[in-house]
């Protein structure tokens, strides 16, 4: 079968597409041929080396790539219980330095696999199941419940639109900063739009949210990496959301600053369906692309400017 690789971390050039057999099924392990298998910043943080540098990753020879999946069940594992051969699903894979998602199979644990959203394509939904749990995920970090004020950042990219859906649903009050290109799309999801771009508008970010929420808000859930611009807008002992660690500002004003950084909970997988099933959220938006031209989707993705995930499709 094919698969990405890399062996040696750089730009999209080090990623190689290879043959190999298929992966290895462990008794609790179910194989799912692949559907879709989407493109996250953890597979271009891995390629370029960010999560070496950061210690994150052990050096190793060669580094499976791709956390996303959706697709059928080939077969299963002796004592698998909960999924069948033909089951669509979606699922992560959670352990570097094992076989990735970009690929034709990939062999995961039962319990990182769950039924996919009735109905969806299982391509679309093939760039959901990391930024589901994260969404779900940041949002409980956060501590926010129904009339707490939260503020979003990054809120047109797919896992900021997914915290402010669910925020919505629950009676959380949401301020989205956005750009000026996602300005109309999250005005629709009826929440305050605050633009991020520095170069936009001479306040400060923390000034403008402020204007709309005076005593600054109870949480920021920071899905852009803003750090100490968007950690200004929080009032005193208020929750800062970093979800990558470098980004998390040192607390200011008695403030809670938390790194949510656990990224495959089988719960919150099953969780994140229900909501799509619910219609409380959609699925991202996919851009599709074959798994061959896997150096292209991660040069996309890094030229930024993308709403929705890119999925490769084997
Ligand atoms: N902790 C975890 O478990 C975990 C799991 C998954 C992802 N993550 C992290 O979560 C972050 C978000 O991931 P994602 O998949 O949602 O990425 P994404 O779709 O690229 O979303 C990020 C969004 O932030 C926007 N943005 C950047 N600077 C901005 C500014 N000044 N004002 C307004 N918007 C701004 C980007 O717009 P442009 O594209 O126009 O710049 C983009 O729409 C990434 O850093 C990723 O590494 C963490």
């Amino acid at each position: 079968m094919k698969s990405v690789v890399v062996e040696e971390f750089g730009t999209s050039d080090a990623l190689r597409v290879v043959e190999s057999a298929l992966p290895h099924l462990g008794p609790e392990d179910v194989l799912v041929r692949v559907a879709g298998a989407g493109l996250n910043w953890i597979d271009v943080s891995l390629r370029a080396g960010r999560l070496a540098a950061g210690g994150l990753t052990a050096p190793a020879p060669r580094y499976g790539m791709g956390w996303d999946v959706a697709g059928i069940v080939e077969s299963v594992g002796a004592q698998v219980t909960r999924h069948r051969p033909g089951d669509r699903v979606i699922g992560l894979r959670d352990v570097l330095g094992t076989p990735g998602t970009h690929a034709e199979y990939v062999a995961l644990h039962q319990d990182a696999v769950t039924a996919a959203p009735a109905g969806a394509d299982l391509v679309d939904a093939g760039g959901f199941p990391l930024a589901g749990v994260t969404a779900l995920g940041a949002l409980a970090t956060s501590g926010a419940s129904r009339d707490d004020t939260v503020l979003v950042t990054g809120a047109g990219g797919v896992i900021g639109t997914l915290c402010v859906s669910i925020a919505v649903s629950r009676g959380i009050e949401v301020t989205a900063v956005g750009r000026g290109l996602d300005a109309d799309r999250l005005t629709a999801l009826g929440v305050n739009v605050v633009d991020g771009d520095p170069d936009a508008v001479g306040a400060t970010l923390a000034s403008r949210v402020r204007a709309l929420v005076p005593r600054g808000v109870d949480a920021v859930i920071d899905t852009a990496n803003l750090g100490i611009a968007a950690h200004e807008a929080l009032r005193g002992g208020g929750t800062f959301v970093a979800l990558v660690r470098p980004f998390a500002p040192p607390p200011l004003r008695g403030t809670d600053v938390r790194v949510h950084e656990a990224w495959a909970d089988p719960a919150l997988l099953a969780e994140a369906v229900a909501l799509v099933d619910t219609g409380v959220i959609e699925l991202p938006r996919t851009r599709r692309l074959p798994l061959t031209l896997v150096a292209e989707a991660h040069d996309v993705m890094e030229a930024g400017g993308l709403r929705g995930r890119i999925v490769l499709v084997p």
